[in-house]
């Protein structure tokens, strides 16, 4: 099975969402089927929440916001992400647990270790086979996010120290399993450079998964 899943993960406005596209249109333009999603929402379920955590019509609690990503999360997994995995799509996410990890942990407060098992009950396990991290600092990004769209979403109008926290949340994350991670330092590169740098890493990836797969046929590795 050629599938593989592949998450952008970072602060506001650090350009992941224009990286995930980017990335997508390289790989269908070298021929691979290619799932691309985002975090909240990707379902219509996820949609709808995305609408509820995002928008300034209800206050949530820490806890009720963890779970409600957390919701979104199980609903996309189950009826998007297993099933394009199933018939070896590449899927490229926009966002996933690292985030709920970075926002409601690092920047919230709440603890990892409940954070990580109502993620893995709503994920049943699935982990990324590469995470993305574009690092920014986060004044800058969310500079640039009000810029873009003229506005500001309920998670982005919390203070500068929460903020700090997400992006000092990622890099321990990365830190912690810099196997899966791959971070790229974004501030001052313009939209190609990090989009290069980008598939210098997913083409290392897909060099690996090649390998295995020829070694897989030839019976040489199990
Ligand atoms: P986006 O604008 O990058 O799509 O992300 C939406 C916002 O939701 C962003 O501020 C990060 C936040 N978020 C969390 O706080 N926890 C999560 O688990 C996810 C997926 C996103």
């Amino acid at each position: 099975m050629n599938s593989l899943f592949l998450t952008f993960e970072g602060p506001d406005g650090c350009g992941k969402s224009t990286q995930a596209r980017l990335l997508a249109e390289k790989l269908r333009s070298q021929g691979y089927d290619v799932f691309l999603t985002r975090e909240p929402g990707g379902t219509s379920l996820g949609e709808a929440v995305r609408e509820l955590l995002l928008g300034k019509e209800y206050e949530l609690t820490s806890s009720a916001e963890a779970l409600l990503y957390a919701a979104a999360r199980a609903q996309h997994v189950e009826e998007k992400i297993r099933p394009a995995l199933a018939k070896g799509q590449i899927v490229i996410c926009d966002r996933f647990v690292d985030s709920s990890l970075a926002y409601q942990g690092y920047g919230l407060g709440l603890s990892l270790q409940k954070l990580r098992e109502i993620n893995l009950f709503a994920t049943s396990g699935l982990e990324p086979d590469l995470t993305i991290l574009l690092d920014l600092d986060p004044q800058i990004g969310l500079a640039r996010a009000r810029a873009g769209r003229g506005q500001t979403d309920r998670i982005e109008e919390r203070d500068g120290a929460f903020h700090k926290q997400v992006r000092e949340g990622f890099l321990d994350l990365a830190r912690s399993q810099p196997e899966r991670f791959a971070v790229i330092q974004v501030e001052g590169l313009p939209p190609e450079e990090v989009e290069q740098l980008v598939w210098t890493r997913v083409e290392k990836l897909l060099g690996k998964q090649r390998g295995t797969f020829s070694c897989n046929k030839m019976g040489v590795k199990s």
